[in-house]
């Protein structure tokens, strides 16, 4: 079977560190890997506006930037196809042929939109757009026939909520659509990190993120403010590293090699938990150093997002691009669908749209 990999980001913001280990280093690991057959990273525009529909301005001006944080972290258009969802309409008609396949009530119990709900406090007036974005999300993933879905945590009940509508639309009609899994991070520090702030997840409405874009001076301001330990008031207090944002952070990026480059007073990230867990390790030591590890990570995309926002035309060159070939492949994938559920009327004539 062929290995088809498929992700996105909603365009609502700058991408940031917790996206980086979350997912985005693991996509350049991928594309570097190679084993794939067909490998597309898109900017879900369709998506962002089912809670930001009021604010269409937000979710234009972050298409570019989510598009430079995509090439500033390496991923490469000449391996990965880059698209923007809405370019592809083919999208909207399987979603429209896959709302039959869904109850009112299966939505309403998936476990993100639960949550995004609680968040957002649309009380009794839910658009249906929102509710629906899970099945428009099983259109993203089925229309490139994507079988290998890397997200986060939170993503997982979309996985399965796509799964289910495949199982229902192949029974159905016949089997037509291909199953994705999804493929999470196996260093579990990276599939949710903390804000600056301690706060469960970092995100752009908490004010508690440090943005890939984010200069030298702002990330040293950002670090040297981190939550750390409460409990740990003086040098030679013990302290506790697991609830301890700035460890936490250390977890998801440091190598043994950044101990070596700048802190070879110890050998590896063991080392340094033990002395602050015993007591004698002072916050400003492990924040500085991890402030290092960050820059570290952060300055060859900082300069490769320079060259990119110097040539802004070529960026929108590979969004255009991108967007053509993804929608052949959806193209292809619709008209297998219509055929499967006996809507393919004329087939064989051109398509007159
Ligand atoms: N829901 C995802 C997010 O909020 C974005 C997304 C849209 C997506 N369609 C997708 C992710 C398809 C994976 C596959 O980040």
């Amino acid at each position: 079977m062929k290995r088809i990999i498929l992700t996105g980001d909603r365009p609502t913001g700058n991408l940031h560190l917790g996206h980086y280990v979350g997912s985005l280093r693991n996509r350049v690991l991928l594309q570097e890997e190679g084993n794939y057959d067909e490998m597309y990273v898109f900017i879900a525009d369709t998506q962002a506006l089912t809670d930001n529909f009021k604010n269409p301005k937000k979710v234009r001006d972050n298409i570019i930037e989510v598009a430079l944080d995509y090439l500033s972290v390496g991923i490469d258009p000449e391996k990965v196809t880059i698209f923007i969802q809405s370019m592809i309409p083919e999208l909207c008609e399987l979603t429209m042929y896959y709302m039959n396949l869904v109850t009112l009530s299966r939505l309403e119990r998936n476990p993100t939109v639960k949550e995004e709900l609680k968040q957002k406090d649309f009380s009794n007036s839910i658009p249906v757009g929102f509710l629906n974005y899970p099945i428009s999300q099983t259109a993203d993933i089925t229309a490139f026939e994507a079988n290998v879905i890397p997200v986060g945590d939170d993503q997982l009940p979309m996985i399965e909520q796509a799964r289910e509508i495949v199982r229902s639309f192949n029974n159905i009609y016949g089997d037509t659509l291909v199953e994705p899994s999804p493929l999470v991070s196996s260093n579990k520090f990276c599939s949710r990190l903390p804000g600056i702030d301690g706060k469960a997840k970092m995100s752009k409405s908490l004010g508690n993120c440090i943005y890939l874009k984010d200069d030298s001076e702002t990330v040293k301001k950002k670090v040297m403010s981190m939550y750390t330990d409460p409990n740990h008031l003086r040098v030679e207090d013990p302290g506790n590293t697991k609830d301890n944002t700035v460890f936490i952070y250390l977890e998801a990026l440091v190598t043994d090699e950044h101990f070596k480059k700048y802190l070879p007073s110890y050998k590896n990230l063991n080392e340094l938990k033990t002395h602050y867990e015993k007591g004698g390790l002072g916050d400003v030591i492990v924040k500085r150093f991890l402030y290092d590890v960050i820059e570290d990570t952060l300055r060859p995309i900082r300069e490769k997002r320079k060259y990119y926002e110097n040539n802004v035309d070529l960026v929108y060159n590979i969004l255009k691009d991108g967007s053509k070939k993804a929608r052949t492949r959806a193209i292809n994938t619709l008209n297998k669908v219509k055929k499967a559920m006996l809507i393919n009327y004329f087939e064989g004539e051109k398509d007159e749209r």
